[in-house]
């Protein structure tokens, strides 16, 4: 990884925008100059990111393939000398100082538990942080399931890590212990019972590559993903439709996978087999987790068929992926299969929703010179449904949490 680039310590001469920089780091440095009259003491960044394959399997032992975003948020930080942790976000214009005495479950609510959760969850698991003044400054879209949330909570741990003495670029090991406090700040403090999918992407992932993740052992694989190489791309359906992750659908799916592998006699329905899940009596419960069941398989196929380079395949995988969390798991919502069918009647390879569902986006895999049709198909079908217009982009699998600037030396 490069080195960061040092800071000018002294507001007086402030330092110039470096173009190298992202825009939120550099939007967050002269945030922080702003709002405390110092220069921070470290800038660091975390993704978004998108699932190819693999949806709300986390929670069940299973196998998931994101892919970070390029997009990032950006935390700039310096150290305090007592126990409070000050925050500005520059997105929603709102200011909180939150003593770390007074963190833990369901506190401090709202956006404010992402960060002095973090910083209270990495305490909860031994790493040495305290008090911090943090400007948050995010190019992820909030609510558009491309987790927002995550980015927000990879780019505080990195912050705050680097700050109380850990590494500016923390091996994997660390990367997986900080991943786990941003996913206790978001199950205990923010209380959305999400799995670990998107704290692992935003901590581990590497550029131009995907991660074949398994949550029954914890095993991380960075998978080549060059699909441009084909002439292929991932475009990014984010349908505007607000997705939030507390509202009870999330923990209520979560909560039936649970009983239907209590019922089934295994600890998670990752050991749970098809034809055991056709056994189950109750009608919900046996679609829920045949979905689960289905999803696990479907994510093997898909890295097999990305290794042999069988894209029509991958494109397959991803329909079936669909209609299995629209009828089966039933978390899509009209937008998403909007999006998704448009796509695929436009020539894309195959389309599916991805991240939580309930509203946010879909991906579509598709031929670059098919993007222009694609694009012009998706939103003329948003036009004659009667729905707002949606934000399309490509994804081009970004980098994990860094560190992009500070005043230490690097260790
Ligand atoms: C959200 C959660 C993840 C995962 C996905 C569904 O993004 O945060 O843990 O469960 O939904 O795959």
């Amino acid at each position: 990884m490069d080195s960061p680039a040092p800071l000018n310590a002294s507001p007086a001469d402030m330092p110039p925008r470096s173009p190298a920089l992202p825009e939120p780091a550099s939007a967050a440095q002269q945030g922080f100059i702003r709002h405390t009259a110092h220069s921070p003491e470290v800038v660091a960044v975390s993704p978004g990111r998108v699932n190819l394959i693999g949806e709300h399997t986390d929670y069940n032992a299973g196998l998931c393939l994101p892919i970070a975003l390029t997009q990032v948020t950006a935390a700039a930080a310096s150290a305090r000398t007592d126990e409070v942790v000050r925050i500005w976000s520059l997105d929603i214009d709102r200011h909180a100082a939150v003593a770390l005495a007074d963190v833990g479950e369901g506190k401090p609510r709202g956006w404010a538990g992402y960060v002095a959760g973090t910083v209270w969850a990495m305490r909860e698991a031994g790493i040495p942080v305290g008090g911090m003044d943090v400007v948050i400054s995010s190019e992820v879209p909030v609510g558009a399931g491309l987790s927002s949330s995550a980015a927000i909570e990879g780019a505080v741990a990195m912050a705050a890590f680097a700050l109380f003495g850990g590494s500016i670029d923390p091996d994997d090991d660390a990367r997986r212990t900080l991943a786990l406090a941003c996913q206790r700040a978001e199950n205990e403090v923010v209380g959305a019972p999400t799995g670990g999918l998107d704290q692992t992407t935003s901590l581990l992932a590497r550029p131009g590559h995907a991660l074949e993740l398994d949550f029954r052992d914890g095993g991380v694989h960075h998978t080549p993903f060059d699909i441009a190489a084909h002439g292929l791309e991932v475009l990014v359906i984010d349908t505007r439709a607000h997705h939030s992750l507390a509202d009870g659908q999330y923990g209520k799916r979560r909560a039936e996978c649970e009983e239907a592998a209590r019922l089934l006699g295994v600890e998670t329905l990752r050991e749970a087999s098809q034809d055991q899940v056709e056994g189950l009596t109750d009608g919900v419960l046996r679609r829920r987790a045949r979905h689960v069941v289905s999803e696990i398989a479907r994510v093997e196929a898909a890295v097999a068929a990305l290794e042999r380079e069988d894209f029509a395949e991958l494109g397959r995988l991803f329909d079936s992926s669909h209609a299995s969390l629209r009828d089966d798991y039933e978390v899509s919502c009209p937008e998403l299969d909007v999006a998704c069918e448009a796509a695929r009647g436009a020539g894309a390879l195959g389309a599916r929703m991805t991240g939580g569902g309930f509203g946010g986006s879909a991906i579509a895999l598709i031929e670059t010179s098919a993007r222009e049709a694609v694009e012009a198909a998706v939103r003329s079908a948003f036009a004659e449904a009667g729905l707002g217009e949606p934000n399309l982009f490509v994804a081009s699998p970004g980098a994990g949490a860094r560190v992009v600037l500070t005043t230490a030396e690097p260790q």
